[in-house]
């Protein structure tokens, strides 16, 4: 959808973009890419949003445009949002209106809208947040070299979403963020529709990327020197090409490629989630022996509500059989307080199964109301004072149990890729376990992507101490 700049925008009146109405017929041909243009990205969100932030910076490095580091030089300066609680939305559309002031200064600033909530929002986005130029859905990000010539030539705004299914083409730029672990998408959207969330809304229907494409991928990272790679989708164990149990054979395909020493992938339904998965986990030597899978709730009648389709005791037997196949491994979820109708009993199952278990860490979330989703028809009856009692209840519970679970490593051997010298004192290191705990010990800046052993020593309920061995 084209917008002219000298009139105030009014996404109601725009034409969706189309092949009809130009846009597609708009190439990059000599003269028009320009070496100086500097593009600043910030992101927010998950580990999705990280990598298509990444695949986006390529994308604009090969075709002529420079990466900034700073905000206040950057030419074009493009958001990369983050729609699933409305707390994220808040903040990034008050980082996005912070801008006034420097367009204000800067009339030829192009600000742009990529990622979850540009889908979310389309046009709307514009109406709320009027310094933005381009508004790019989930599934046009391809197209933004082109969209950003687009509007710092013809002087307009652009709305493009309307590519929310569409597979991304495997355009492999080079642009890595890390010289020594990568995130790999193997998939996009989700068919799920657990009744609160909006990401099946913003990132289209499930659709997982061809194994021979994933491969060809990974064996470049290693031919570059990569070590670690972690497989993404929003659920890896439905990624399926055609066959029966096709994640499985992705890991081993992928454990076979050498100079890949570690094999990660999130995020896991328990409903798809399986007992083979465990025993490749086990067998496959190169997978970490982490499993994140979001519990959300202990209560049968908030995860029917969640259409979550599992019950706590299936959800307990999954995590009984991963501890029996693989018992020095790690396991993290995802919990949410204050769904609509959660009871203090409902909470009480939650906080009960988090113990039960003992997770080695947990994402807590208070219930934020999506528009579209399902749960947005329920009447959201816990009140903030509730929400916020029992974030910090859980977060309590979580914090004890992480530190016992880390305490049974003291005196131990663990195995650490070195990822960074330690922000606050520079003769420290900090590396990552394979069951995905931080590890902090003495070191220097050379062994930065090495794996090195560590003898653990103390913790805390969010690292582990220790010296290398
Ligand atoms: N596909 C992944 C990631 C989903 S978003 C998965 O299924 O795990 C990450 C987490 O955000 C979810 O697991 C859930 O705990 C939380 N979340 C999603 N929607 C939410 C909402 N409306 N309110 C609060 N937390 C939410
Ligand atoms: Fe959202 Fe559920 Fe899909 Fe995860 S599995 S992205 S929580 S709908
Ligand atoms: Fe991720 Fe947020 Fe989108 S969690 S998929 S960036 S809504």
């Amino acid at each position: 959808m084209l917008n002219n700049k000298k009139s105030p925008p009014n996404p109601k009146q725009s034409k969706i973009l189309s092949p009809k109405n130009g846009l597609d017929n708009f190439r990059l041909g000599f003269g028009m890419t320009s070496k100086c243009t500097r593009i600043y990205i910030r992101t927010f969100g998950c580990q999705m949003n990280v990598r298509d932030s990444e695949f986006v910076s390529g994308l604009l490095i090969d075709n002529g445009f420079r990466l900034s580091g700073s905000i206040e030089e950057a030419d074009v300066i493009l958001f990369n949002s983050c729609s699933v609680r409305k707390h994220a939305e808040d903040r990034l559309f008050s980082n996005i209106t912070y801008l006034k002031k420097l367009k204000k200064k800067r009339p030829g600033l192009i600000i742009g809208l990529m990622g979850c909530t540009a889908q979310a929002y389309k046009g709307e986005a514009i109406t709320r947040s009027p310094v933005i130029d381009i508004v790019c859905g989930t599934g046009n990000e391809a197209d933004l070299p082109r969209l950003i010539k687009y509007a710092r030539r013809k002087k307009l705004r652009i709305i493009a979403t309307d590519k929310v299914d569409a597979k991304r083409p495997e355009l492999y730029p080079e642009y890595r963020e890390h010289e020594f672990k990568a995130l790999v998408s193997i998939g996009e959207g989700c068919d799920n529709f657990c009744s609160y969330c909006i990401v099946p809304y913003v990132r289209g229907r499930e659709r997982s990327r061809d194994a021979k494409d994933i491969i060809r991928e990974v064996k470049s990272l290693a031919g570059r020197g990569f070590k670690e790679i972690t497989l993404l989708g929003q659920n890896v164990n439905s990624y399926k090409t055609g066959g029966d149990r096709d994640f499985i054979k992705l890991l081993g395909a992928v454990n076979k490629i050498d100079g890949i020493e570690r094999i990660r992938f999130m995020t896991s339904h328990p409903k798809d989630a399986h007992t083979e998965l465990f025993i490749a986990m086990r067998d496959l030597q190169k997978v970490c022996e982490h499993l994140h899978l979001p519990l959300q709730a202990g209560s049968d009648r908030i995860l029917k509500l969640m259409n979550r389709k599992y019950t706590a005791k299936k959800y307990l037997k999954l995590v009984e059989s991963y501890k029996k196949i693989l018992p020095s491994g790690s396991i993290t979820t995802d919990v949410i307080v204050g769904f609509p109708s959660e009871t203090d009993s409902d909470f009480k199952r939650t906080c009960d199964i988090m113990k039960d278990i003992g997770f080695d860490s947990a994402y807590t979330f208070k219930y934020s109301l999506r528009l579209k989703t399902a749960s947005s028809k329920l009447t959201d009856d816990v009140s903030a004072k509730t929400k916020a009692e029992r974030l910090d209840i859980i977060m309590k519970i979580q914090r004890g149990i992480s530190e016992g679970r880390n305490m049974k490593l003291v005196s131990k051997s663990v195995e650490a890729l070195v990822e960074d010298v330690n922000k606050k004192d520079v003769t420290l290191m900090s590396g990552r376990t394979r069951t995905n705990k931080q590890v902090i010990f003495k070191g220097d800046k050379s062994l930065v992507g090495t794996l090195v052993d560590v003898e653990v020593q103390s913790v805390t309920p969010y690292s582990l101490k220790g010296r290398m061995v």
